[in-house]
């Protein structure tokens, strides 16, 4: 693998980000998607995106391991969270979707784990150290509560599940080719938690007595994980999500990341006759 690390001709000069992966032959007709191998933004823009831990600056490799850490915790973690609803969601179905779930959760820890492995001794250590994590001493808050009913689930899969996508999402064709290659397929199925947690509230909202909580149920599920799901973007001056744009590994402060998501969120639920708290409602980092 060339290790030539300078900036592709025409690129750094301009300052301007690189174009779009392009689509070279239509994926029908046996085409494939170009990958991206530039780093998009940050002050390396346009230099060959790092594509070995080995090769990464220290500076990175601290970042990486510390986000990585963070981002398998929230997996392992909301296993523990939804087990108890594995045979007590109300339906068949619901107790499908909890399964599909939780199997879910445990491929994007694996995914996060693999990549801590690329680091050595340095990431088995973390990775032992995750596994052993019993309930309730993870590092946020929001995964150390418990789901007490199951509007729990419906409002911490439509709003804790929705962070961890604007966190994938900001990952996204970011510095460090083989994170960035694991974002689509997490991605995608992130999708299917989210859309499972809106239709829950939806459930009860609509058709409060016929299913198994009602309206009620739902906005104190939502004042109970909103909050936290805020806080999960973490604080607003953090000297932590400037690096991490810096180092082209993280697309948007927590500020903006957070605004992006409550202007999404707040027509949904809305939508459903019920309401967000006031964003500064029950905070415990701002
Ligand atoms: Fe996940
Ligand atoms: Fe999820």
């Amino acid at each position: 693998m060339s290790t030539d690390r300078t900036a592709p001709t025409g690129v750094a000069e301009s300052g301007a980000p690189p174009p779009a992966p392009v689509l070279s032959k239509l994926l029908k007709d046996g085409g494939t998607i170009e990958p991206v191998r530039e780093i998009l933004w940050g002050t390396s823009a346009g230099v060959r995106k790092y594509e070995t831990a080995h090769e990464i600056p220290e500076e990175m490799r601290k970042l990486i391991i510390r986000l990585m850490v963070v981002q398998a915790d929230t997996e392992f973690a909301s296993i523990q969270q939804h087990r108890p609803w594995l045979d007590k969601a109300p339906t068949l179905e619901d107790r499908w979707i909890e399964a599909r779930i939780v199997a879910d959760e445990a491929r994007h820890g694996l995914q996060a784990c693999r990549i801590l492995k690329d680091f050595g001794k340095e990431g088995d250590a973390y990775i032992d150290e995750l596994l052993a994590k019993p309930e309730g001493h993870h590092k946020l808050d929001a995964f150390n509560m418990k789901f007490d009913r199951w509007s729990d689930v419906g409002a911490f899969t439509c709003f804790v599940d929705r962070v961890g996508v604007y966190q994938l999402r900001a990952f996204q064709e970011c510095s460090y080719g083989p994170l960035a290659r694991a974002m689509p397929l997490m991605l995608s199925e992130e999708q299917l938690h989210l859309n499972f947690g809106l239709s829950v509230l939806r459930r009860m909202a609509k058709n409060s007595g016929d299913y198994y909580g009602d309206k009620e149920e739902a906005q104190a599920s939502i004042q109970k994980w909103y909050p936290r799901a805020l806080d999960m973007f973490g604080h607003s001056n953090s000297e932590t999500s400037r690096k991490a744009i810096d180092l082209g590994l993280k697309r948007w402060t927590n500020d903006e990341a957070r605004a992006m998501y409550i202007k999404e969120l707040t027509p949904m639920i809305e939508g459903l006759g019920l309401h967000l708290p006031p964003i500064d409602f029950d905070r415990h980092i701002s």
